[in-house]
């Protein structure tokens, strides 16, 4: 054994129990009441701590060349920081140039990567040219790339697809096990509306960003999308959803039998739409756009009812000088924030410490589930014999205050910034080897691994 860790509480999707979690190689070898450490072998001692798979974050836009600049945290620093929040998996994305190939995307990315990333990691396929993907998919899927996002949306920048492609790459998932991964906003009505209140974007200021993108727009492409899934019987996912109006659409497509699950993010739990109003308000420009009140309840109600089966972050992230690019006009703010290294304490926070869920809940929610749903299970996301040794140890003593300042992103903003915090990483692993401490990155570039998925994947 090369690492014990002794007399924390370990934490599943389904239980909670007190016990030592041995390490050999990397992989989790031994759980019993007590391990007895060799000479020789590390010793973490979790006393009164929460011994957790470590977090996976399904849904992270690492450089991402986006809206005329490139998001900030990049595969070097973007999974040091995904370390300090307890991450131990990211999964970004490689989006296909229209004209160009798929399965180049995917093969750029991994050279952009590899060699760079400190934790595990995995990509998507982003499909802009279904034309093109379409035969490629297969191929993707035997290279370990069985998801692909497609936008309903970015009509602009040559990135939308049309309800043809998504008719056809879902029909294709039912036979391949591939899932489709759809960004849900009708681009239509936003043209629309930007149309309207374009003239006035001075006068607006960022509070034109949800005028432009109201809940409806994101609503009819969830309703239209889970329809094509429930015709073709294919395999969907509906990433950052943001509306209470959405979560009810998955619920009924669910309560139909259409493969459906969904992803929401901090942003959509805990902020609403009045903070465009503030002097700031331009930062929190994302799309979907942050909600009004109501949509938070209903999306918390959604998480709790098993609607939403995953939390990821969806981290772009844009600093203070980027998102200054906008000068006053909403139309021109990249899209996006940080969020990999406070997802873990802000949902154990203000979803466990606020009872608004269980433990095994918060280790559902953020690493089993998106284990399962995107084939990293039981390889990740669970802490079982055989598993990688990819492990979070949470204090949920430890009591703070989000400040950007100090935080390993190369953000200069955060949208919790002054959010108080029950509960943090004090350590995290991945495969077996410590990579942070209490919010310092302690690992190595280069460390984590690419690591390849299995189509078909499920919650059951
Ligand atoms: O505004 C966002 N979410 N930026 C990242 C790209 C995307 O659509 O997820
Ligand atoms: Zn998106
Ligand atoms: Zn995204």
């Amino acid at each position: 054994m090369e690492t014990v860790i002794k007399n924390g509480t370990i934490v599943t999707a389904q239980d909670i129990y007190k016990g030592d979690v041995g390490i050999a190689k990397g992989k989790i070898a031994l759980i019993a009441d007590s391990i007895t450490a060799k000479k020789g072998t590390e010793v973490i001692d979790a006393k009164g701590m929460y011994v957790m798979p470590g977090g996976i974050d399904m849904h992270v836009h690492l450089e991402l060349p986006f809206c005329g600049t490139v998001s900030r945290d990049d595969f070097e620093n973007g999974t040091k920081a995904a370390a300090c929040g307890g991450l131990t998996t990211l999964i970004d994305y490689g989006i296909q140039q229209k004209g160009h190939s798929l399965l180049e995307a995917i093969s750029a990315r991994r050279k952009c990567a590899d060699g760079r990333v400190s934790i595990d990691y995995s990509l998507h396929g982003g499909i802009t040219d279904w034309a093109l993907a379409r035969h490629e998919m297969d191929q993707a899927i035997k290279l370990g790339v069985p998801s692909f996002k497609m936008f309903m949306v970015y009509r602009n920048e040559g990135w939308m697809a049309d309800d043809g492609d998504l008719l056809q790459a879902l029909e294709a998932t039912a036979r391949n096990g591939g899932l489709v991964m759809t960004h849900s906003e009708n681009d239509y009505i936003i043209q629309a509306l930007l149309k309207e209140h374009g003239p006035r974007a001075k006068e607006l200021g960022a509070y034109g960003h949800a005028l432009t993108r109201p809940d409806y727009s994101e609503i009819e492409a969830i309703v239209r999308v889970v329809k094509l899934a429930e015709v073709t019987g294919g395999r969907l996912f509906i990433v950052h959803m943001s509306t209470g109006g959405g979560a009810d659409a998955v619920k009924a497509g669910q309560d139909r039998g259409v493969k459906v699950h969904a992803e929401t993010c901090p942003q959509y739990l805990l902020l609403d739409d009045s903070l465009f109003k503030k002097k700031d308000g331009h930062l929190y420009a994302t799309c979907p756009q942050i909600r009004k009140k109501p949509d938070i309840e209903r999306l918390w109600i959604a998480v709790q009812r098993h609607t939403v089966e995953v939390i990821g972050t969806d981290t772009c992230t844009f600093d203070k000088a980027q998102k200054s690019m906008w000068k006053g006009d909403f139309r021109k703010i990249p899209y996006g924030m940080p969020g990999v290294e406070t997802v873990i304490p802000l949902m154990h926070t203000y979803g466990v410490v606020k009872k608004k869920f269980t433990l095994p809940r918060l280790v559902q929610l953020c690493s089993t589930n998106p284990a399962k749903i995107f084939g990293l299970y039981p390889r990740k996301g669970t802490i079982a014999p055989g598993s990688d040794a990819d492990i979070t140890i949470f204090d949920p003593r430890k009591e703070g205050t989000i400040h950007c300042k100090g935080m390993q992103t190369n953000c200069d903003w955060s949208p919790f910034e002054g959010y108080k915090l029950k509960g943090y990483p004090a350590c995290t692993l991945v495969r077996g080897k410590v990579v942070a401490k209490n919010g310092k990155f302690v690992g190595e570039k280069g460390y984590g691994q690419f690591i390849a998925r299995k189509p078909f994947g499920e919650l059951a």
